[in-house]
């Protein structure tokens, strides 16, 4: 039986250590990983956290897990909305190249129980979640950078989130990320919540997706 105040706790104190030492250390092979700027910041994953406290969402999803310190925050926000089907999926195919250090922190934080860990590309995972008739409440980006694979994620993310949920964007900053949520905003009525000041190495976007989707025809272009 789960005691959700002692898995915070003990939750919290993981993202904490390994947010301010900047360093993970591998059970698999003793490996000391640097986990900047591969890992969203500590101020990024709080402000993740509270948009999955302010949406009370049960269902996440994310693309890239690296460092899982992302995931981290997402289960945070899971656990404190207390809802008992609360589940996330991660997605990533190259875990083992970081050592499985996202999977493991996620086990140290007692959370693995929340966890539906894929080992695949996104862009061959999503659509078949979309054919198992999957639903999220809110997705979060941080996968392949690339135009062609963000845009993939945007597109199959914005059928797989509910209407109106919220599909959060790491490295806004890249024009290839830009670019392709720039189509989803001139073409299919999602909405910019929040876009954080850029540095470097990240940005956020917070997009809705639309409520009501709006009939489009062939003719029904905006270049973006
Ligand atoms: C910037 S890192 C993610 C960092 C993570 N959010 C964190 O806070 O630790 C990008 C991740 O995306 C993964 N990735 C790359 N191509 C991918 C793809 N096609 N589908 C899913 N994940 C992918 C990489 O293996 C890497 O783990």
């Amino acid at each position: 039986m789960i005691n959700r105040d002692e898995v915070l706790t003990r939750l919290r104190n993981v993202s904490e250590r390994v947010t301010s030492d900047g360093k993970a250390v591998a059970s698999l092979d003793q490996t000391v990983h640097e986990i900047f700027p591969v890992a969203i910041t500590a101020t990024e994953g709080k402000v993740l956290r509270d948009w999955i406290v302010k949406e009370k969402v049960a269902t996440t999803i994310e693309i890239g897990l690296a460092y899982g310190i992302s995931a981290l925050f997402i289960c945070e926000g899971l656990l404190l909305n207390g809802h008992n089907d609360a589940r996330h999926v991660a997605v990533d195919p190259h875990q083992s190249g970081f050592k499985n250090c996202g999977l493991q922190l996620l086990e140290e934080a007692g959370v693995t129980d929340l966890i539906e860990f894929h080992a695949v590309e996104s862009q061959i995972l999503l659509p078949r979640l979309l054919s198992e008739e999957r639903r999220f409440e809110l997705a979060f980006i941080d996968g392949s950078h690339l135009f062609e694979r963000v845009f993939l994620d945007l597109i199959y993310l914005g059928r797989l989130v509910n209407p109106g949920g919220i599909i959060f964007v790491d490295d806004y900053q890249l024009p290839a990320i830009a670019r392709s949520v720039s189509f989803c905003l001139s073409n299919l009525g999602w909405t910019l919540e929040e876009l954080s000041p850029a540095d470097e190495h990240h940005q956020w976007a917070v997009l809705r997706t639309a409520r009501e989707p709006a009939p489009r025809t062939f003719r029904d272009f905006v270049d973006f």
